[in-house]
């Protein structure tokens, strides 16, 4: 069982859309996946109630319907048979949380806004989670909601680049998260030119995953019936070791926003 933990200080940056898209591309990928949503407002649990019946099924678990006493185990994933476990998580967790959570955890993902506001906090979370013994090569930052060019993102990228860990991917400002979070799927199961070419966006942060263990990569084409276009994405991300130190991976620079 791998733990993915999804966590932020700072609400809205895009925790639940990361951790439901991220959950429905594990299921899409025929992986047994389950959602711990420990955020008592029920966003994550909301999502999957609104998942359409014809999509590979995910289960979600409100933290608030945990019987009591079994809150520690709840927090290490324990309990279920599932593959992979996402932990969605509200803002401003607690240290005891945040330490039980991030200890053993395949990788932590934490988004992050180009905000001035957003950008403040992150040092801290960063902190929090490394303090907390989560090993350095688990954790990487993500830039959410990125508008092209513009300054605010400029400074989350310098941010960015002064962390010693890893920056694994830039999402987009794009409605195809909404459209997919209103309708209880990911952006990995809209059919549309846009949700494609955000899917882009995740390469480096799918490849970032598969070398923690978790991989939720498209399976590259069979060389009997080798379809040209997949093959061309699908090479550089599936073979490519990820390049660590805080630097972007070699086969994109995720800096492009
Ligand atoms: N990349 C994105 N593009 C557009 N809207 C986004 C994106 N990420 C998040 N949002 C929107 O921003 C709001 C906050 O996102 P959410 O995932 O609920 O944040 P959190 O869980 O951290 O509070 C939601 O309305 C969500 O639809
Ligand atoms: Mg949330």
């Amino acid at each position: 069982m791998s733990r993915v933990v999804v966590l932020n200080a700072k609400g809205g940056c895009g925790k639940t859309t990361l951790a439901t898209s991220l959950a429905a591309c594990a299921a899409g990928r025929g992986r047994a996946v389950r959602l711990l949503d420990l955020d008592p407002l029920g966003a994550a649990v909301a999502w999957s109630q609104r998942r359409p019946s014809s999509l590979p099924p995910i289960r979600a678990v409100a933290a608030d319907r945990v019987p009591l006493g079994v809150t520690r185990s709840f927090l290490l994933g324990a309990g279920g048979t599932e593959e992979v476990v996402i932990f969605d998580t509200p803002a401003g967790l607690g240290r005891p949380t945040i330490d039980l959570l991030v200890r053993d955890a395949a990788a932590v993902l934490i988004p992050v806004l180009p905000s001035a506001i957003d950008i403040g906090i992150a040092p801290r979370v960063v902190a929090d989670v490394l303090l907390a013994g989560c090993p350095k090569e688990a954790v990487a930052v993500l830039a959410n909601r990125v508008r092209a060019r513009t300054r605010a993102y400029a400074t989350l990228a310098r941010f960015l680049d002064s962390l010693t860990i890893p920056f694994v991917a830039v999402l987009r400002d794009s409605q195809s998260y909404t459209a997919a979070a209103a309708e209880g799927c990911g952006i990995h199961e809209i059919d549309t030119a846009a949700a494609r070419e955000e899917r882009e966006r995740w390469i480096p942060l799918l490849a970032w995953l598969a070398a923690r263990g978790v991989d939720l990569r498209e399976p590259a084409p069979s060389p009997a019936e080798p379809a040209p276009e997949a093959e061309a994405a699908a090479t550089p991300a599936s073979d490519a070791p990820y390049s660590e130190g805080g630097r972007a991976p070699p086969w994109r620079n995720p800096r492009e926003p």
